[in-house]
């Protein structure tokens, strides 16, 4: 397909025939968001010629199609109608977007399926990155799934399940005694010296460009409607500038008329991205202090565009704290069976918040990012499990 890249900094446009990372004119600045990330372009005829189709699919706005992509089959996930839920809090057009129902769990599929088809395109092996856990899971997944190595640098810390996932799926995996941000830099590194396509997020420009068909999906399951309000749960700010282009693109397809407003949940201990659109300065917190490690981040990788994006779709940003994230968690499992971890529950969580700011006639969409068993350690102190009993029913009768 015909596409370009653009920088969101400075605006330089590349063509879209070889891979590209960061913007060569755009210099780091030190303690600041990573700067220069380049934006995917669609060339507008053929956005607008979509138009026509009497159906449309996530793969028509992809800029590389997977040769097989029945081995790694990425979306088409359930968008909930929560009766609970919607009853609960009088929002009779609530959905949830389970997109832990990918193939490794998370929605960090549909990222890695795209630099798959791209690295399968460009007739590279080797897909490099690092990753707070479920990048790394999806990219391994992919890699088993389509034939490709997969090196993956992850902190030491990451769930425990997301490391075994990418380890059953063959990838070698290099934990680190480090951040995430330690390991981001580190796999840039290591690709510079020893090859492979990098598939950082963000860094990658394909991982926003891929994330971009669950807007897409939705739109689709509503009825070829874009929502009022979407919750996003932010971390370095990829997944939200994602579901921003998959609008965007529809919009300059003349298929909606308005962005929906993209709401920005963060964790109060990992809030740079929410300073950043309150304050206007890109700037990298000291540290980042969450339990939901899939948005633990200091200096977020997508941070400038994100808040960008924000700005452009009249959303906003919120934070939650961790008790409120686990609270969330909970009230998902009993009252709507979906079980998500806890970056995913923090976008419930920003619902809970910010519900009252809505007209409850909105159509509203809260995306559920991940699976909730890919951190069983998480859930493990609010959930006791009973001690067992005897097979007899006295026993289960006097139980205590
Ligand atoms: C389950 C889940 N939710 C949310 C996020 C946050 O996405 P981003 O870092 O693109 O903001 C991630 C990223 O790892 C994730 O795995």
């Amino acid at each position: 397909m015909n596409f370009s890249y653009r920088c969101t900094d400075c605006g330089t446009e590349y063509s879209g025939d070889q891979i590209r990372y960061l913007c060569p004119q755009c210099e780091p600045v030190e303690g600041e968001f990573q700067k220069g990330v380049l934006e995917t372009i669609l060339a507008p005829e053929y956005l607008l010629s979509l138009k026509k189709k009497p159906a449309i699919a996530p793969e028509d706005f992809l800029v590389y199609q997977l040769p097989n992509a029945a081995a790694y089959p990425v979306g088409n996930t359930i968008l909930v109608a929560p009766v609970k839920l919607r009853r609960q809090y009088g929002f009779p057009n609530l959905f949830l977007k389970n997109d832990g129902a990918n193939p490794s769990g998370s929605l960090k599929d549909r990222a890695s399926q795209l630099v798959a088809a791209q690295a399968l395109f460009h007739d590279e092996k080797t897909v490099v990155l690092a990753s707070t856990g479920n990048a790394g899971s999806a990219m391994a997944c992919a890699g088993a799934a389509l034939g490709l190595q997969v090196i993956l640098f992850v902190p030491a810390t990451a769930p425990k399940a997301k490391l075994m996932q990418s380890v059953l799926y063959g990838a070698t995996v290099i934990p680190i005694r480090s951040t995430y941000d330690d390991a981001f830099k580190l796999s840039i590194e290591y690709t510079l010296k020893f090859g492979g396509i990098n598939r950082n997020t963000a860094y990658n420009p394909l991982t926003i460009e891929g994330k971009k068909t669950v807007s897409i999906e939705i739109f689709n399951q509503l009825g070829r409607n874009a929502p009022d309000v979407i919750f996003v749960p932010v971390g370095d700010g990829v997944i939200y500038a994602g579901v921003y282009k998959g609008f965007a693109d529809l919009r300059s397809a003349g298929l909606i008329g308005k962005m929906p407003q993209i709401v920005g949940v963060q964790a109060s201990g990992s809030n740079a991205i929410a300073q950043a659109f309150q304050t206007g300065k890109m700037l990298a917190i000291e540290k980042a202090t969450t339990a939901a490690d899939s948005i633990s981040v200091a200096s977020p990788a997508n941070g400038r565009m994100a808040v960008k994006f924000m700005r452009a779709c009249q959303g906003w940003a919120t934070e939650v704290s961790d008790g409120e994230i686990s609270q969330a968690q909970l009230e998902l499992c009993k009252e709507a069976g979906v079980f998500v971890e806890p970056a995913a529950a923090a976008a419930w969580a920003g619902f809970l918040k910010d519900h009252e700011k809505i007209n409850p006639a909105k159509n509203v969409v809260v995306l559920l990012t991940g699976l909730g068993f890919k951190d069983l350690a998480a859930i493990e102190n609010s959930v006791i499990v009973p001690e067992a009993v005897e097979s007899d029913l006295d026993s289960i009768i006097n139980r205590g």
